[in-house]
């Protein structure tokens, strides 16, 4: 996100007037208002399913007919969404993913109120110190706690989905990794480093889990002024409004003309990624980023025309 950011601030410096693109849309007004169930039957467990990208995945999965379990550590947040949701469809528990039995117990819940799990999503996140550190300046703490959650957090999460699902030989494993996992230098190194582990743990994982039917893939959104992102922008550009935090992600770091990436975009990847449809699909990072990670403009100057 640095140089990301950076351009944005040149541009502001320059013209502030130059944020808010023309064509770019403020929020995401596709909605599949879908009657489909295309996950009918099928029990959830989302990490990190209080808010943001979870909480939007929670509301795809349980209008596609999936039950799902919200495990959070923002209580209140949790059992309102879950109370939102219909506690017939939803239940809240809380989940520190940074303590394995937490998250087994987690899965555990999941399998004695419904009888199984379908789809474990790895999602819970955090973006660590908020302050910007020059790599000299790093404070391996703050990269300890972020791979606790972001790396660590997961792989507990894969390995308790693997546990019960692997005897019934079918699954879907999704994890959140993050076009910080696939780009160098968009955010932080303890995020960064996380997030492209997140895509080792997938694959490392893939390969012996297809031998026991249960796939794990990976999703990589770009960046999404869910309250993650707002909290670092706040913190790094003080003196700009909300507004201008949510104009520097969706118009500053974005590529796609005239569409803005939201939760629900994430959601319905990982839809996909937890229905049948994407039975063969395993091993894959799916990213979402409307081609930011291979969109960079060269550094060269331009070809003489002939
Ligand atoms: N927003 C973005 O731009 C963006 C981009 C790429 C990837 N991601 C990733 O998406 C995921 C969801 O983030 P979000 O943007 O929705 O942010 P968010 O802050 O809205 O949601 C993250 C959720 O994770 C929960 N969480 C944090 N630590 C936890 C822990 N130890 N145990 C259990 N839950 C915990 C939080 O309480 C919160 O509800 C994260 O993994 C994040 O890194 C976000």
């Amino acid at each position: 996100m640095f140089r990301a950011l950076q351009i944005v601030l040149r541009g502001k410096n320059g013209a502030a007037a130059a944020l808010p693109l023309p064509g770019i849309a403020n929020h995401c007004s596709y909605s599949t208002g879908s009657t489909s169930q295309r996950l009918a039957g099928k029990v959830a467990v989302i990490t990190g399913g209080a808010s943001g990208i979870g909480k939007a995945t929670a509301e795809e999965f349980v209008r596609n007919g999936a039950k799902v379990v919200l495990a959070d550590v923002q209580d209140d947040l949790g059992r309102a969404l879950a109370a939102d949701l219909g506690h017939e469809s939803a239940t809240y528990t809380r989940c520190d993913v940074t303590d394995e039995a937490q998250v087994a117990a987690a899965v555990d819940l999941a399998v004695s109120r419904h009888g199984k799990l379908d789809i474990m999503f790895n999602n819970a996140g955090v973006a660590g110190a908020l302050a910007r550190a020059r790599l000299v300046d790093l404070e391996l703490a703050d990269f300890d706690a972020v791979m606790a959650v972001n790396t660590r957090g997961v792989m507990a999460g894969v390995k308790h989905a693997a546990r019960v699902m692997a005897p019934r030989r079918a699954g879907s494993i999704i994890c959140t990794a993050s076009v910080a996992g696939v780009l160098g230098s968009v955010a932080p190194h303890p995020y960064s480093v996380s997030k492209a582990a997140v895509v080792g743990l997938v694959r490392a994982v893939a390969g012996e889990m297809a031998r026991s039917g249960v796939r794990v893939n990976a999703i990589s959104p770009n960046y999404i002024a869910t309250p993650l992102v707002m909290r670092l922008l706040a913190e790094w550009y003080p003196e700009e409004s909300a507004e201008g935090h949510r104009r520097i992600v969706e118009a500053g770091i974005n590529e796609m003309a005239g569409v803005v990436l939201a939760p629900e975009d994430v959601a319905r990847a990982a839809l996909y990624l937890a229905s049948d449809e994407a039975r063969y699909v395993n091993g894959h990072n799916l990213v979402v980023d409307g081609g930011f990670t291979v969109g960079k403009v060269p550094n060269m100057p331009a070809v003489p025309a002939e």
